[in-house]
């Protein structure tokens, strides 16, 4: 059991983080969550440039239901001065009460040109664009925080000294997502990696991010690290409830989510029904709901041409026949249900801008590599 998690002047009751998932963590999905348990819901990232230029997509992405507080929004950026403006936007048009800063993505498009985990090595850039982010939301009141990886890879790791500089500038928490870029999702999430940021930063909440699968193993990373609260990811995929056990565990009650097939096409439907209010255009949000399917359907008895004919629903009319075909009064499958699910892989070496880690400082020639850096992201 943890208190609430304070993020500036933010309490979060239950000490819990939806990690933020490009394409996963959009309005529909975070209300679904929100339905199920409590805790600070971070949206889709959005990057700097986009928010700055109002693309329709990045309006999207920051749009929050009337209900939904704190509005939490994650930006990407490698340039200072387009994340300070794209933050100051954020703040004086009261569109979010939270921002987190994301230096976390592994993906190699990113990575090749300095940018996402690989990011924080070049300490002076890492510095400027958090103190630009803290500084364009402080008028605001709006917290800021950074979600980071371990580093590059083990020979060169920038946590630590990213987490004391992050706490030094102001910001108003750290997660860490416990791998480094070269980990990218194979593995087991490195816990002790999270006790140590613990141990070092001091002043502000510490959160372990990576591998919480169950309300056991958020309780088991907070009893092993001492962190102040977990961010949770993959473990939401398909099964929104898991907020509710997560609730449950933290307030010291053992209740968890069972739920037959019955009540998992329930929460389907009423997912689908969200996606076409988020998305506004039906066939875009049946598709967007395609590879949810897989995820929701883990571990329950399933025929293969229903799960096919699933993965590729076109309409709401479609889904709703679909899932009335479902075995509906299947029980809770138990273990097949639980454990690992979503993105894993193996180890990669990381992608860099050739020379990246002769210097911990940034020269010219790397700083037009990575204004492109923003221009082609997704995920994290
Ligand atoms: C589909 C997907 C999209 C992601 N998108 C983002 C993102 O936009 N921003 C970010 O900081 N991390 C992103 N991540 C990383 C997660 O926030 C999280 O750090 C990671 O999945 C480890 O936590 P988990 O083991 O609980 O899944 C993404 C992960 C997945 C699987």
């Amino acid at each position: 059991m943890l208190p609430p998690l304070r993020i500036g002047p933010l309490t979060v009751d239950t000490p819990v983080v939806l990690a933020p998932m490009a394409g996963v963590t959009n309005r529909a999905f975070r209300r679904l969550c929100r339905e199920h348990g409590a805790g600070l819901y971070v949206a889709e990232m959005v990057t700097s440039r986009a928010l700055v230029e109002r693309t329709e997509e990045s309006m999207r992405i920051i749009r929050h239901d009337d209900d939904e507080r704190p509005r939490s929004v994650q930006v990407y950026g490698v340039d200072p001065a387009t994340v300070g403006a794209a933050v100051r936007m954020l703040v004086e048009e009261d569109r979010a009460d939270h921002v987190d800063l994301n230096f976390g993505c592994p993906v190699p498009k990113v990575t090749r040109r300095g940018g996402g985990a690989v990011l924080p090595w070049k300490r002076d850039l890492f510095a400027a664009i958090v103190r630009a982010a803290v500084e364009a939301a402080r008028p605001g009141g709006v917290p800021v925080t950074v979600k980071m990886r371990k580093g590059v890879d083990e020979d060169h790791l920038t946590y630590l000294e990213a987490g004391l500089v992050a706490q030094d500038l102001g910001v108003a928490a750290v997660a860490l997502h416990a791998r480094t870029a070269a980990d990218y999702y194979s593995g087991t999430a490195d816990w002790d990696a999270i006790a140590r940021l613990k141990e070092t930063v001091t002043d502000v909440p510490v959160l372990g991010n990576g591998d919480i699968w169950s309300a056991e193993d958020a309780l088991e990373m907070v009893a092993r690290t001492g962190c102040d609260g977990v961010v949770v990811g993959r473990g939401c995929q398909g099964r929104p409830w898991l907020f509710a056990d997560l609730a449950a565990a933290f307030h010291g009650s053992d209740a968890r989510v069972r739920p037959g097939l019955g009540e998992v096409a329930a929460v389907v439907r009423r997912h689908g029904e969200l996606m076409i209010e988020e998305f506004g255009d039906e066939l875009k949000a049946m598709r967007e709901m395609r590879k949810h399917m897989a995820w929701y359907l883990k571990g329950y008895v399933v025929g293969g041409s229903l799960r096919a004919r699933l993965g590729l629903v076109e309409t709401f009319a479609q889904l709703e026949d679909l899932l009335g075909e479902l075995d509906l009064t299947q029980p809770y499958p138990g273990a097949a249900a639980e454990g690992q699910r979503g993105r894993a892989g193996s180890p990669k070496r990381p992608v860099l801008p050739e020379g990246w880690l002769d210097s911990r400082d940034l020269d010219d020639a790397f700083r037009s590599a990575l204004a492109e850096a923003e221009l082609s992201v997704s995920g994290g």
